[in-house]
């Protein structure tokens, strides 16, 4: 099945078919592009950088033909590595909440075994994002990942992503703090930084508001 949506401004001449963010993710911002178009639009042709890319909404809504994507989270970036390769899922995804758990087990498993950078690892990420907590990514002290099952009525389930290959082919992803992301002059940044509030905490090495660069949270 696929998830194309058409959209269209005033800069392009003809419709372009946009793919849909892949993952549910806090503080999304697809809501924002109709705004950002008016910018972006005479800027197109630079390169797009987003120091706290997420779930990728207004990427993947301004559609730049290159892009540097970041995010401090490194599941969502391993899930976006994999995706630019080509990622078809062949195992069958459950919705009921003693899946929920072994898959979050065995996610938990990889992350022991230092295996956190395998298909195996970005096709539960996928699946723990959509059927745990409102696609929360919570991870206890110890790195393991902590999210509940979520009570969704009715949920499907993508296997095929090689739709996002050709998306994605000169876009870069990287994984490191906003402060250590190469800037050109000529790039068109959008930032869209965490929420100040205490349950936005995206990842185990995220940042407060009193923390000086390199500092890590506890
Ligand atoms: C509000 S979300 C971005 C949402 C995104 N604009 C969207 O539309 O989906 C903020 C992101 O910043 C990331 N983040 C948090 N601390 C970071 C840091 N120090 N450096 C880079 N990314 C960070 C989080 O992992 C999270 O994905």
């Amino acid at each position: 099945m696929t998830h194309a949506v058409r959209m269209i401004d005033e800069h392009q001449s003809v419709e372009a078919e946009l793919v849909r963010p892949p993952l549910k993710w806090a503080g999304g911002k697809r809501w924002q592009i109709q705004h950002l178009l008016e910018y972006w639009g005479p800027l197109r042709d630079r390169r797009l950088v987003e120091p706290f890319a997420g779930g990728l909404a207004v990427t993947l809504g301004l559609n730049p033909k290159k892009a540097l994507l970041n995010d401090i989270n490194p599941h969502l970036i391993n899930f976006y590595s994999w995706l630019k390769v080509g990622l078809v899922i062949t195992e069958e995804f459950a919705h009921k909440e003693s899946a929920y758990y072994r898959a979050r087990k065995r996610f938990n498993d990889l992350l022991v075994m230092g295996e956190q950078g395998t298909a195996e690892a970005a096709g539960l990420f996928y699946y723990l994002n959509r059927t745990g907590y409102n696609g929360l990514c919570r991870f206890n002290l110890s790195g393991q990942f902590n999210v509940p099952f979520g009570q969704h009525p009715k949920l499907t389930y993508k296997y095929d992503f090689t739709e996002f290959k050709s998306v994605f082919a000169d876009w870069t992803f990287t994984n490191t703090h906003f402060k250590d992301v190469p800037l050109e002059p000529t790039d068109f940044v959008y930032a869209d930084p965490p929420y100040d509030v205490e349950f936005t905490k995206y990842s185990k090495d995220g940042f407060t508001w009193g923390q000086a660069p390199g500092q890590t949270v506890d």
